[in-house]
């Protein structure tokens, strides 16, 4: 147990008192332990999605759960990955444990795409990655990180921010602070609001940005204004922690990176979450690799060591199945190459999409939507009162969240019609 009690834990031998009391006390049933633990509210987002399942209404939409549809309403397997699948079937011969950094190929591959072939930090050698479950994990394990580091740190998050940050990053126990981000009345961000608010940002804290396609707004900074928050991050000393979960699905893989790399080449540290939920569909295979960028290799190591040891508290190690796939594509010029004409595809569907919607809402309800035009990746905000999306939900079987926002990717040729008319009928 002197092990444990070095590393922080206080693991108490059985003394002889707790034993006789142990044996004495059998009849304990009066009190059991989960007896009296109460159901939770269903998640907000998950929650809507099952209820949109679970509705008879053959009309209904479901612009709920932020994963890429086509126009058929699948979400469907890039054909990448069904090739890497069948090459994988042929040459897997275990199942064995990954390392816990995870997959070799999938950490260099995940590098490169997110920091760039040419990137600096990659070639100073100051770069480490850990292999996790999803973005989710990659932010959990980034924030568990963070504590190490500064338990006292606090986290700057943007108003409004994807709700799920919250319990991920607040159950390691850090603190948040909110700074303005998306205006309603412009639909885009409030940068002036922004600025003001990180101007409270120190050393030791962390502002957690999106590198693009925000959720749930898809209002993105431009690169000069990354720019104003790398000088800012280098003035004041906080540290940016980048959740990049939609790379790719904003104007492309090169161009949603921008933002983020501009951060990399300007600070010693960056904390990125980095997920292949979205662009390689790998949604449930769990998929995402936290990455540091650190001042130097030796620092990389230690944080490396560090997120290892967290990773053994949570879960051990990371799901095999996504990231071997994620490798060879990544690492691959011929799959590599399927799979990006692939994400292209979709990509422009989207930024197609999000012209025919607003059209269609222009129509059927008049005023200006030319904001769905200008935001990037599956998010929007419709603009509707929460009692709005309730009554869509209710009455005509269109769900999307209290906030209104929606899955641009849950509209297709067959919806978009009612999805408008509805719309135009709770206004
Ligand atoms: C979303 O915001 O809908 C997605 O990121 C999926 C999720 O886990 O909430």
């Amino acid at each position: 147990m002197s092990g444990w009690r070095a590393l922080g834990y206080n693991v108490m031998p059985v003394s002889a008192d707790r034993e006789a009391a142990v044996d004495t006390d059998i009849n304990h049933w009066g009190t059991l332990m989960l007896q009296d633990l109460q159901p939770l509210p269903v998640d907000p987002i998950l929650g809507l999605a099952a209820a949109c399942r679970a509705d008879p209404n053959p009309n209904k939409v479901d612009l709920t759960v932020g994963i890429y549809m086509d126009d058929r309403g699948i979400c469907p397997v890039f054909e990448a990955v069904k090739q890497a699948q069948r090459a994988l079937e042929t040459e897997e011969v275990t199942k064995a444990y990954l390392p816990a950094a995870g997959d070799e190929n999938f950490n260099l591959g995940i590098q490169r795409l997110t920091l760039g072939e040419a990137s600096a930090a990659l070639a100073e050698d100051r770069v480490s990655s850990i292999q996790t479950p999803g973005g989710c994990g990659a932010l959990r394990i980034g924030a568990e990180i963070v504590h190490a580091a500064a338990p006292g740190a606090r986290v700057w998050l943007s108003d409004p921010t994807w709700p799920v940050h919250i319990p991920l990053l607040g159950s390691v126990g850090l603190e948040f602070q909110a700074y303005r981000y998306y205006d309603s009345e412009t639909h885009g961000v409030n940068f002036d609001g922004m600025v003001q608010d990180l101007k409270k940002a120190v050393v030791g804290d962390i502002v957690l940005l999106q590198a693009c396609c925000h959720n749930p707004c898809g209002a993105d900074l431009s690169l000069s204004q990354w720019a104003v928050i790398a000088d800012m991050a280098e003035q004041q000393g906080f540290t940016p922690f980048v959740d990049f979960a939609y790379q790719g699905f904003g104007e492309g893989l090169e161009q949603d990176a921008a933002g983020l790399r501009l951060l990399v080449a300007r600070l010693p540290e960056v904390i990125i979450a980095a997920s292949c939920s979205k662009n390689l569909g790998l949604y449930r295979e769990r998929t995402g690799a936290t990455i540091f960028v650190c001042r130097d290799p030796a620092n990389a190591r230690a944080v490396m060591s560090q997120a290892q040891a967290a990773a053994r508290r949570i879960y051990s190690m990371p799901p095999a199945h996504g990231a071997l796939l994620a490798g060879r594509i990544l690492t691959n010029d011929y799959l590599g190459g399927i799979w990006r004409a692939e994400l292209e595809v979709m990509c422009q569907r989207i930024n197609g999409l999000r012209s025919t919607l607003r059209e269609a809402l222009e129509v059927r309800c008049g005023g200006d939507y030319s904001f769905i035009e200008r935001e990037k990746g599956m998010f929007s905000f419709l603009g509707l009162s929460a009692g709005q999306a309730q009554r869509l939900r209710q009455d005509y079987g269109v769900y999307m969240l209290d906030s209104s926002r929606i899955n641009v990717a849950g509209v297709n040729t067959r919806n978009i019609d009612y999805l408008a008319d509805s719309v135009s009928k709770v206004l």
